[in-house]
C-alpha cells in the first residue's frame, strides 16, 4: 500500500504540481484564501483571523502544518485560521504587498474601526497550536459590555438597540465563546455581561452562568435552557435574526431594501461555522460539566403560532397561511427529490398514514404544522428552506429507508435530514415537534452543525467528501513533539 501510494504520488506529481503541492487539503480545517478572496474572507470579516503566508516547498511551513491545523480546530467558530500560498503566481504580488519576506509568515488580522480596514500584526510567538490559539484569543474583538447596577438597567431599558443578550456570570472576563457570538450578531443583538449578584438576583437569576435574551424592547426576557455550546446558542439567538453571513453576500444588484440585505446566505455563514463540527464535542461539550446546569425556566415561550398576519395598510389581503409540506407518494418521487448522487440537503418526514386512512397522529400533525410554519418563515425572509417532504407509510420506499437507517418501522413518525451528495444523514430525535425544536434542527443543518451519520451504501451513500483527516504523510514533518494544547481551558465557558 505504501508503495502504491508513492507511485500514485509520483504520477500525480509529474502531471499536476499545483494540487499535489498545496500544503492544506480541501478538508483541512485551515481556510484557504488567495489574493482575490482575502478581502471578503479576511479583511472585511468582523471576526479576527490569523493568516499564514506560505510556500509549498518550504520545510518550516510543512513543519507548521500539524500545529496550525490543530489551532484551526481549536479556534473554529471563534476566529478564522487561514493560509495563502504565496508561490502561486496570482498571489505573489499580494504577498509582497503584505510585506512577506520569508516563509512561513503569520499575521493576525483584527477588525479595525472601519470595515475593511483591519489591524494587521505579525505573529512572532511560538509555532505551536497553543501559542497560536492563545495569541489569537487575545485579539478577539470584544463587543460585550461589562455592566452592573444602574448602568446595566440603563442599557437594558435603552430602546435604541432592539434585541439584547445578557450573560449573567461570576467571571470577570468575557469568554471567547461569548465574544464570538457577539460578533456573529453584531448589528442585531447587543451583548452585555453582568457579574454582580445583586443585579442578577433582581432579574430573577438563581444560578450562574445564565443567558437571557430580550427579543425586543419591553419584551419579557427569555431564559436560555439549552446546552452551553456554540451551536445551540447560535440557534437560540437566531430567533431574533440569523447570524451575520460571513463573508457578506455580494451586494444585490439593486440593493432593494434592508430586508434583502440582511437575508441570510446560509452557505456563507455555514462556511465559518462548518469547521466547528469537527471539534465541537471535544471542546465545548463539557461546558455544562464545568459550569453547572443552568435550567431555570421550563416554559420557554414558543414562537408565535401559525402567523395570522394583520395587514394594516392592505386590509384586502387574505391572511397568510403556511402552505402544507408536499407529499412524495411514490418511490420514484423520493429518489428524484432526495436520493440522486447530486441531491443536497433534504428533510423527510415519515408519517404513519396511508391513502385509505388519512387520519394523522397528533405528533405527525404538529410536526407537519411546525415544518410548514418554519418553511413559511424562511420564505418570508427570503431564505431558502431545506426541501421538505412527507413520505407516507404506503410509499414502498418508506420501509426501505426506515430499515436501511435503522429507524422505527412503519407506524411511527420519523423526521430525518439527509444529503446524498455529502453522504450523511441525521435523525431528529427530540420528542417534541414544536416550531422551536424543529427550527433549531433545521437551522443546525443549514449551518452545517451537529453530528451526522454516514449514509449506508444500501442507500447509495458513498461519502465522497468525508471529513476524515487525510492520511498522515511523513513522520519527518513533525520536528518536535508539541506540548498538548489545552483548548478547553477557557473557550468552553461563558
Ligand atoms: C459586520 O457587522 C455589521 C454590523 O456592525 C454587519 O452589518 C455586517 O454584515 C457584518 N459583516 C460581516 C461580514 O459579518
Amino acid at each position: 500500500m505504501a508503495l502504491s501510494s508513492v507511485l500514485t504520488f509520483l504520477v500525480l506529481a509529474s502531471t499536476c504540481w499545483i494540487n499535489v503541492n498545496a500544503i492544506y487539503s480541501k478538508n483541512s480545517p485551515v481556510l484557504q484564501v488567495n489574493a482575490k478572496t482575502y478581502d471578503s474572507l479576511i479583511a472585511k470579516s468582523n471576526h479576527t483571523s490569523i493568516v499564514e503566508f506560505y510556500a509549498p516547498w518550504c520545510g518550516h511551513c510543512q513543519n507548521l502544518k500539524p500545529a496550525y491545523e490543530k489551532a484551526a480546530k481549536n479556534l473554529a467558530g471563534l476566529a478564522k485560521v487561514a493560509a495563502i500560498d504565496c508561490d502561486e503566481e496570482a498571489n505573489k504580488p499580494f504577498c509582497g504587498q503584505m510585506g512577506v519576506q520569508g516563509f512561513p509568515t503569520l499575521k493576525i488580522v483584527k477588525p479595525g474601526n472601519k470595515p475593511g480596514r483591519p489591524i494587521v500584526e505579525d505573529y512572532q510567538g511560538p509555532r505551536t497550536a497553543k501559542g497560536i490559539v492563545d495569541a489569537v484569543k487575545d485579539k478577539l474583538p470584544n463587543h460585550v459590555k461589562r455592566l452592573q447596577g444602574d448602568a446595566f438597567e440603563k442599557w437594558l431599558n435603552d430602546p435604541a438597540s432592539a434585541a439584547k443578550a445578557i450573560i449573567f456570570t461570576d467571571k470577570g472576563t468575557t469568554s471567547p465563546l461569548v465574544k464570538s457570538l457577539a460578533v456573529d450578531f453584531l448589528g442585531s443583538i447587543a451583548f452585555a455581561q453582568v457579574k454582580d449578584k445583586a443585579t442578577a438576583e433582581k432579574h430573577g437569576i438563581t444560578s450562574l452562568p445564565s443567558v437571557q435574551l430580550v427579543t425586543a424592547p419591553g419584551e419579557e426576557p427569555i431564559t436560555y435552557n439549552g446546552e452551553i455550546n456554540r451551536d445551540s446558542l447560535l440557534s437560540f439567538f437566531s430567533q431574533v435574526a440569523p447570524p451575520n453571513p460571513d463573508p457578506a453576500p455580494k451586494e444585490a444588484k439593486s440593493a432593494k431594501s434592508k430586508q434583502s440585505k440582511s437575508t441570510p446566505s446560509p452557505s456563507a455563514s455555514a462556511a465559518f461555522s462548518r469547521a466547528s463540527e469537527a471539534h465541537k464535542s471535544s471542546d465545548f461539550d463539557d461546558f455544562l460539566a464545568s459550569s453547572g446546569t443552568i435550567v431555570l425556566d421550563d416554559d420557554l415561550p414558543t414562537d408565535s403560532p401559525l402567523p395570522i398576519v394583520e395587514h394594516e395598510e392592505k386590509p384586502m389581503v387574505v391572511p397568510e397561511v403556511a402552505p402544507p409540506i408536499p407529499t412524495l407518494p411514490t418511490a420514484v418521487d423520493v429518489e428524484s427529490a432526495c436520493l440522486t448522487p447530486k441531491s443536497g440537503n433534504c428533510l423527510l418526514v415519515f408519517v404513519p398514514t396511508t391513502s385509505e386512512s388519512s387520519e394523522l397522529s397528533q405528533p405527525a400533525t404538529s410536526a407537519l404544522a411546525s415544518l410548514a410554519e418554519i418553511a413559511h418563515k424562511y420564505d418570508k425572509r427570503r431564505a431558502s428552506m431545506i426541501p421538505t417532504y412527507v413520505v407516507p407509510d404506503d410509499n414502498p420506499i418508506s420501509t426501505t429507508i426506515r430499515q436501511d437507517l435503522g429507524l422505527n418501522l412503519a407506524g411511527s413518525l420519523e423526521v430525518i435530514a439527509m444529503n446524498m451528495k455529502r453522504g450523511w444523514w441525521r435523525r431528529y430525535s427530540t420528542e417534541a415537534y414544536d416550531v422551536v425544536d424543529l427550527e433549531s434542527f433545521v437551522d443546525a443543518i443549514k449551518l452545517g452543525d451537529g453530528s451526522k451519520s454516514k449514509l449506508p451504501t444500501s442507500l447509495g451513500g458513498i461519502a465522497p467528501h468525508s471529513s476524515e483527516p487525510e492520511p498522515v504523510e511523513a513522520a519527518e514533518t513533525v520536528a518536535e513533539p508539541e506540548p498538548e494544547a489545552s483548548p478547553t481551558t477557557d473557550h468552553d465557558e461563558l
